[in-house]
């Protein structure tokens, strides 16, 4: 061989050397490197600026998503849901949830209260008046004479502290709020923790958490406006609702409970085998009269039993579901009555009458007022805990 051959050869051997040496580097980091359709499959967490409130307050927004690709956005301000993305039957993943695009919409006066977590008290209180111990506490009259979902300023209207935590198979956004001794006229620094968990299952759980140092009332709950078609100028009088409830907490002319429960039996809300909501919501009814539609609570069934199935919605052009499950006693199913058509959709255009239904997990309204109801005081060394459920399915 000459001496040309002889470092041709050479070169060779080392070139294929490297060449190996490389494909072997290769393999290793490919192992590190997340492809877009793995990138799919995470469950994740992130966060973006969603503006200043009016008094220059940041909000954050952070979006849940999980690997099946629900994603669902909170903001602090109010611990609203912005947005929340279920699939059809088909696999298309849509918002279902009713909400605007910026803080200045949110903080547009008399919006519906869309999206956000409710508290000190969820739903009304009579005259804006309740004692506990001989001690009389009146609160903001901010729904006729009544006192509603908290008052002027209440938990939807605050900006709360959050934090991340992630683990393989959930996304979790914990709120927390320091609700001072006398805000909005309730007693007692109240320090709430909602929880917001989604998993792989497209379930959101939604924790609620309080302690006091002073005997006060509470009652959190979630006023998403859900509409399972996707199609915001759509109204929701198509989807089907079950209740598993026989009893109702009917109302006065004002919305406060008249303090009896009634069997819903050959009554239009019966809801204890699905029915739409439009079926029997315009028939001549004073309870439907007195809410414009349905804005009421029901007094769920098996309330001893802890977590249960306590509602579930169906829309059968898309197949989407929603479960409802809860330790509460009560739900409030409101069909959004007061919708005008003067609020501007995320989707353009407005949302109209009866574009959205909520389902609100609580203690019954009034309770602070209504002997007989299930209480909902709590006391210094006590844990208010509750717990809801929204489980997404097809069929
Ligand atoms: C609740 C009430 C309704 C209405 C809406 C917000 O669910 O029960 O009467 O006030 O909130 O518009």
């Amino acid at each position: 061989m000459n001496t040309l051959k002889r470092s041709f050869y050479v070169m060779t051997l080392v070139g294929f050397a490297l060449l190996s040496i490389q494909c072997k580097n290769e393999k290793k980091a490919d192992t590190n490197i997340i492809t877009v359709e793995e990138m799919k499959n995470l469950v994740t967490i992130t966060k973006e600026s969603f503006g200043t409130t009016s008094d220059s307050i940041p909000v954050d927004k952070f979006i849940l998503k999980n690997e099946k690709g629900m994603e669902i956005s909170v903001i602090t301000y109010g611990g609203i849901i912005t947005s929340w993305t279920a699939p059809d039957k088909n696999g298309e993943y849509k918002d279902i949830v009713l909400g605007f695009d910026s803080i200045q919409k949110y903080q547009m006066p008399g919006v519906p209260y869309f999206g956000a977590l409710i508290g000190r008290f969820g739903n009304r209180i009579a005259n804006a008046k309740f004692s506990l111990d001989g001690t009389e506490y009146t609160l903001a009259a901010n729904d006729g004479k009544n006192h509603l979902h908290g008052g002027v300023k209440g938990f939807d209207k605050v900006v709360w502290t959050a934090s991340e935590v992630l683990t393989d198979s959930t996304a979790s956004l914990v709120l927390t709020y320091l609700s001072k001794d006398m805000e909005e006229g309730y007693p007692g620094n109240l320090e709430t923790k909602v929880t917001y968990t989604l998993n792989n299952d497209n379930n959101l759980d939604v924790v609620y958490e309080a302690t006091t140092d002073k005997k006060t009332v509470v009652n959190l709950t979630q006023h998403s406006y859900f509409n399972l078609s996707g199609d915001f100028s759509k109204p929701i009088l198509d989807h089907e609702v079950t209740i598993n409830a026989d009893k109702l907490v009917p109302v006065d002319a004002t919305l406060i409970p008249t303090g009896q429960l009634t069997d819903v039996t050959n009554t239009p809300f019966d809801f204890r085998q699905a029915k739409t909501i439009g079926k029997d919501i315009d028939v001549k009814d004073e309870q439907l009269k007195r809410g414009g539609g349905y804005d009421h609570c029901w007094a769920l069934n098996n309330q001893n039993e802890g977590m249960r199935l306590a509602a579930t919605a169906y829309h059968p052009e898309s197949g989407r579901v929603m479960e409802v499950l809860t330790d509460e006693p009560g739900i409030q199913l409101y069909t959004g009555n007061f919708l005008d058509g003067t609020l501007p959709s995320k989707q353009g255009g407005t949302y109209a009458h009866r574009t959205g239904f909520c389902l609100e997990t609580q203690h019954y309204p009034d309770s602070p007022n209504q002997k007989d109801f299930p209480s909902v005081i709590l006391s210094p060394g006590e844990n208010y805990i509750s717990k809801t459920s929204f489980k997404f399915s097809v069929k």
